[in-house]
Formats: C-alpha cells, structure tokens, sequence
C-alpha cells in the first residue's frame, strides 16, 4: 500500500512513529503531575464532595507522612496535600505550571530512552530504522513545559508502581504505539524468564511476573463496537459504529487500574458516520447517518458513562489521549 522506503520529508508513512514518540512522552509527562486531573476537573465526571473524601482518600504517601508523625502544623499541611494526591501520581508539579503549556525542544543528549534494536515488541511496520530511515533525529524531542521542568523517567519507579497492577491502554494504533513504547522502556529490567507478551484476539498482554503486573493494549479504534473490531482484518473504508454499544468491549476492561483510552483518526472520513441502530448480527441492517462531531460525542458519553460506573476514582486513574496528528502519506 505504502512505500517502504521514502526520502520525502515530514510526510512520510515514518512520521507514524515520530507522532508516537511524542504523543507517548506527552503522556509519561502528564502520568507524573498529580494535578493533570485539575485540566480535566478532576479525575471523573462526578467526584464525590470533599468532605467524602476525606478519609477514603488516604495514599501511600499519606501514610507515609502520618509515620510517627506529631501532629504539628507542617505535618498536617503534607497530610493534606497527600490527601489530595491522585492514584499513580509521583511528585508534584511546581504550583502554577501547567504542564501541558509548553513546547517540543530538541534534546541531544538526554534522548532516545531506548533504541529501537533494543526492543522486541516494535511492529515491523514501526521500525524506521530497521527499514532504512537515515536520520535519527525524529528521537530526540522533549516536551518542555513553561515555566518547570518535568522529572525524568524512571523506569524502576515505575514497575515498583505498577506492581500487582493491571495498566491498560484501549483504542487504535496511536495507543499500540503508546503501549508499545512503554513496553520499551520497561521491559530491560525485567529477566527475559519473568516477562512475556501474548495476544488474544483484540487483547495483548505484557506480563511482568517478578511484579505480578500487566501492561495491556485492547483494539477498538472507535472505542463502541463497530465492523472494525479485528485487530486484523479491519475495513477502512465503511466504516460502521454501533450506536453507543461498548459493552462488547468493555467487558475486557473491568479492573484495570490504569485505563488510557484514545480514539480520535478513524473518525476522520470526511463524511457523516454511518451509526448501526441494531446489531451486526441482524440481517437488516437499520443504519442512520449522524454528523461526525455528533456520534463521537455520543460515544465518548457512553465510554464516561462506563469509566463512572466501573472505576473508583479513589484507586484507579484515566486517562483520554486527545488528538492525534495522521499518520499516512497524504494525510
Ligand atoms: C528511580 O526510582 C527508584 C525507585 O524509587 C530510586 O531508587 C532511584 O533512585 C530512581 N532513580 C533516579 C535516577 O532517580
Ligand atoms: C496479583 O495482582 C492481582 C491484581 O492484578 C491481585 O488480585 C493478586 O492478588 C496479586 N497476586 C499476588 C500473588 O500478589
């Protein structure tokens, strides 16, 4: 379909893995701030009232803080700013910066965090150098915030977070290659007996066994059900969504605690989406035609709906990966 090999610049099909590269740094970045929430109003639609809260709320840190501790004014100032600490977060961000205001700087020394040789689990049609990129600088952009700098990865950090834990990301190919990236930067500290990566279906799994925890990525570029399902063999061209029905799907997602979803590019066609009223099982097909904006709108209800229902926000984060650049030649 694609060439292989191109020299063109900006625009070609290798611009995939530079949009992934980038859009997954943005991510890592914002798992480290525990006021991300604070941009989407805190972590879910409806938080329970501070006064709730309270004592529900209390994180490891917290825990921490309380440790022979005195009760005197300092300790209680940390306790209440551990109280207020999101699940997963680590560190805090400086008060004031906002650290999805920035800008992408090139970063010499400091990047690549991994090679793309060095892992494993890239898809062939991702490994620019393996298939004859020259340049190497697509690898080196950070995300500079304005005014605070963000902490550097740490992967051990990470694993020792994500122990006993299932982190899962769910939507279409920008979040495999988010998924994929991590698995990166994670899985050289793991003994090639401790770890494996299996596929069922529209799920794959990363397992980290030392720490009894799973990285996951489940297809389902529309998020609802839609005739686009296999991971496979996917039709691009008609694409069918089915109403707000994510129950097909989001039976896979029920306990994972860390859930990023994303869905954005299959949407793109230019046309009204064509939304099936009943299922892909009826031979009758009762499809009705809604305005793009109209039927994402929809679905990213039902899937808020679902997150309300299914997730505590007290132990659980989610996240929602926004726009993403396209990543074909004319694209
Ligand atoms: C990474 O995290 C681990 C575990 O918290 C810590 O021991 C180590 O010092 C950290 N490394 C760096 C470079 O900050
Ligand atoms: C492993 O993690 C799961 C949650 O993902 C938990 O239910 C289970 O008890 C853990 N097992 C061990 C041995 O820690």
């Amino acid at each position: 379909m694609k060439a292989q090999h191109s020299n063109g610049r900006g625009r070609s099909p290798f611009l995939t893995s530079y949009a992934l590269t980038l859009a997954f740094i943005t991510f890592v970045s914002v798992l480290y701030f525990k006021d991300f929430s604070s941009t989407l109003h805190q972590p879910f639609l409806h938080r329970p009232p501070p006064h709730h809260r309270r004592s529900g709320q209390i994180s490891r840190p917290l825990r921490h803080a309380h440790h022979g501790g005195n009760g005197n004014a300092a300790e209680h100032h940390r306790a209440a700013a551990a109280a207020q600490q999101l699940p997963f977060a680590v560190g805090a961000a400086p008060a004031g910066c906002d650290v999805g205001l920035g800008e992408w700087v090139y970063d010499e020394a400091a990047r690549p965090w991994y090679q793309e040789e060095e892992c494993p689990y890239i898809q062939p049609q991702l490994t620019c150098q393996a298939h004859g990129r020259p340049d190497k600088g697509y690898q080196h952009w950070r995300w500079q915030p304005r005014g605070c700098s963000l902490p550097s990865f740490n992967a051990t950090l990470m694993l020792e977070m994500l122990r006993g834990k299932r982190m899962l990301f769910v939507g279409d190919s920008l979040n495999r290659g988010q998924y994929v990236s991590l698995v990166c930067l994670l899985h050289r500290l793991i003994p090639e007996s401790s770890k494996s990566m299996e596929t069922f279906d529209s799920l794959t799994v990363f397992r980290a066994k030392d720490y009894n925890a799973t990285i996951e990525f489940y297809w389902a570029p529309f998020l609802a059900e839609s005739n686009s399902d296999d991971a496979v063999v996917h039709r691009i061209a008609d694409r069918i969504v089915r109403g707000t029905s994510i129950e097909k799907h989001a039976k896979f997602w029920n306990g994972a605690d860390i859930l990023v979803f994303n869905t954005y590019l299959w949407w793109m066609t230019g046309e009204k989406m064509k939304i099936l009223q009943n299922s892909f099982e009826d031979k009758n097909k009762d499809i009705i035609e809604m305005e793009t904006e109209d039927a994402y709108g929809m679905v990213l209800k039902a899937v808020l709906k679902w997150v309300e229902s299914n997730m505590d926000p007290k132990t659980s984060r989610v996240f929602f990966v926004t726009m993403s650049p396209t990543h074909t030649r004319l694209g």
